[in-house]
């Protein structure tokens, strides 16, 4: 057990899927998954391990923005031996092709948080997920015949009132789109030498200022969780 996991040695399987919110962990869990069971709920932070197509997989919540996702993926990763660590979540387009409900795979994550300087002597880290598993969701991508856009994306550490350069400096550089935990989730990988990965759907987009209702958000979300589960099974 750890001071938020209440779970026994051995009870998570090496790949992990992490969405925000406890709920979605439960409903991912109880619709892909089989042989499931509820591993740890401290603070209502749900887990559960269970199979996908017979291989062993986790699901677990990771919360909202970088402190809370360091927090579970570092007890995740050093004291229940989780290899790999996959984030689905929702995010905020930028980018002015992007619709809402395209799927995003960031292939890095920029960040306005002093977090990832602070793992890196106060410089500038280049977070990035896993190659191998980039190329397993590029792969399974083309399997289901799905069409994600990869590129670069934001890690934000504020929702609301963030600094007004930031948006026009994204369009600048060509980021994609604005969530809160993938640098931070990235960075942590990287030290410990486990693999990371991050696929959004765009729930919002700054520019346009559309929002998608809750039975949109389900259809792209479930597209989403099967190219998630394909690529932690490949
Ligand atoms: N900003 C940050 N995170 C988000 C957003 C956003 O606009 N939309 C979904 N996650």
């Amino acid at each position: 057990m750890t001071p938020h996991i209440n779970a026994q040695t051995g009870d998570f399987a090496e790949t992990v899927l992490m969405p925000g919110d406890p709920l979605r962990a439960k409903y991912i869990a109880e619709t892909y998954l089989e042989n499931v069971r509820e591993v740890t709920n401290v603070r209502n932070v749900l887990g559960f391990t269970g199979e996908y197509k017979g291989k062993p997989l986790s699901v677990m919540a990771h919360g909202m923005g970088m402190p809370s996702i360091s927090i579970y993926a570092h007890e995740l990763i050093n004291f229940y031996g989780v290899k790999q660590l996959i984030r689905v979540g929702s995010c905020g387009g930028v980018d002015e092709e992007l619709k809402l409900r395209d799927l995003i795979v960031a292939t890095s994550a920029s960040t306005n948080s002093a977090m990832i300087r602070d793992r890196f002597a106060g410089y500038d880290y280049a977070a990035a997920p896993d190659f191998e598993l980039l190329k397993a969701c590029s792969e399974a991508a083309k399997e289901l015949d799905l069409s994600p856009r990869f590129g670069n994306i934001l890690s934000g550490d504020l929702f609301y009132g963030s600094n007004p350069a930031l948006l026009p400096a994204m369009q600048k550089m060509g980021v994609l789109a604005v969530e809160m935990e993938a640098a931070a989730l990235f960075a942590i990988a990287a030290e410990f030498r486990v693999k990371a990965l991050c696929v959004l759907t765009v729930s919002d987009h700054l520019i346009t200022a559309e929002e998608t209702s809750s039975e949109e958000r389900q259809t792209s979300f479930n597209q989403m969780m099967e190219l998630a589960l394909e690529t932690a099974y490949a």
